[in-house]
């Protein structure tokens, strides 16, 4: 189906807009296409207004499991819909809470959009893959580990048996599974930010960055502006169905830290702490194959290259 033209009037609905990456799409979007009109919807819980510094568009701050659609919008209202919205605090254990808010927000966005299948792209993550140790494709069982992880699938599951009905059929209705994303906007996150932006801090403030030993654990670290493409792209491929969004490499964390110390101009020592957890991801890894060949998605970022942009991006907001 592809995107519109830069100068067409392009009529876009952003869940989670106010969140990291959310906002980081929108902005790319407001920019890139000067005429569109962008809403976004976002309550807030864990997003934060100055990620939507300079935004031109509507906002309704409501939680969009519980939000009434049609009181606000019609289906025809949108050209797109791009679906971030989610509690993304993995440590959340309130089962209920993470499906409900999670699972039904997207029933009621399907539901919204099923008359007119306007096209949908959802933000679903590496943790569906759970804890194996390997490079993981698209086809790969499911085996999430935390709520967090099932809820993700519980929104691959529903868009899959919407998408079975004959009316649907053809709807273009996919999901990006995010791996660990780091860049610009994330601060807000606390705990949640990527280890790239916690090890960061702990360096700027003098400190010997901490990790658990031996700090060889590996992580397919994928720049926001590189998730940010690969959801447009998946939105412009018009095609049903579940891609990975990752950079397609796996790097340590002992990898970041000598990074870390080349941007900053430091030699901190990382200091090797015991893993409490029984369960700890030792390696992850996108396979691209599927994004690549299907959509086109080539990553632009090498970690290399990332971090050293990331950290300059830092200090400037430092000054
Ligand atoms: N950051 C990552 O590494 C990563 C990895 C895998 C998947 N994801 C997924 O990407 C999406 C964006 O994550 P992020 O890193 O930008 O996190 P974020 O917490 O910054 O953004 C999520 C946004 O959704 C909003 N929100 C949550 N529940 C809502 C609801 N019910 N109604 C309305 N708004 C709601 C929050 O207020 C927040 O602004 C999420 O779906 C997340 O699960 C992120």
């Amino acid at each position: 189906m592809g995107l519109p033209p830069r100068g067409a009037i392009w009529r876009v609905l952003v869940t989670g807009g106010a969140g990291f990456i959310g906002s980081r799409l929108v902005r790319r979007i407001e920019t890139e296409w000067e005429n569109a009109q962008v809403t976004v919807v976002d309550d807030f819980r864990s997003g934060n207004f100055k990620n939507l510094e300079g935004f031109r568009g509507d906002l309704i701050a409501e939680d969009i499991s519980r939000l009434e659609m049609r009181a606000f919008f019609k289906p025809k209202d949108f050209d797109a819909i791009f679906h971030l919205a989610s509690i993304t605090d993995t440590r959340v254990a309130d089962q209920k809470q993470m499906c409900l808010d999670n699972i039904e927000g997207f029933r009621n966005l399907l539901e919204f959009a099923q008359g007119t299948r306007t096209p949908i792209t959802y933000a679903s993550s590496a943790a569906t893959y759970g804890i194996d140790a390997r490079v993981n494709a698209e086809t790969d069982p499911r085996k999430p580990a935390n709520v967090y992880g099932f809820s993700k699938a519980q929104l691959e599951n529903l868009a899959m048996r919407t998408l079975l009905k004959p009316e649907h059929a053809g709807w273009a209705v996919n999901a990006v599974r995010y791996f660990n994303v780091y860049g610009p906007g994330e601060a807000h996150k606390g705990p949640m930010a990527s280890m790239i932006y916690q090890l960061y801090r702990q360096m700027k403030a003098g400190n010997r960055p901490r990790v658990f030993k031996q700090g060889e654990q590996t992580r397919d670290f994928v720049h926001v502006d590189d998730v940010v493409q690969c959801t447009l792209q998946a939105m412009a491929g018009g095609k049903p169905g579940v891609f990975n969004g990752g950079s397609g490499a796996a790097r340590s964390f002992n990898d970041v830290i000598a990074l870390l110390n080349k941007a900053l101009g430091t030699g901190l020592e990382p200091d090797y702490i015991d893993n409490p957890f029984a369960f700890f991801q030792p390696f992850t890894q996108a396979d691209l194959t599927r994004s690549r060949h299907e959509l086109g998605y080539e990553p632009q970022y090498t970690l290399d290259k990332g971090v050293a942009e990331y950290v300059a991006w830092l200090e400037k907001q430092a000054c």
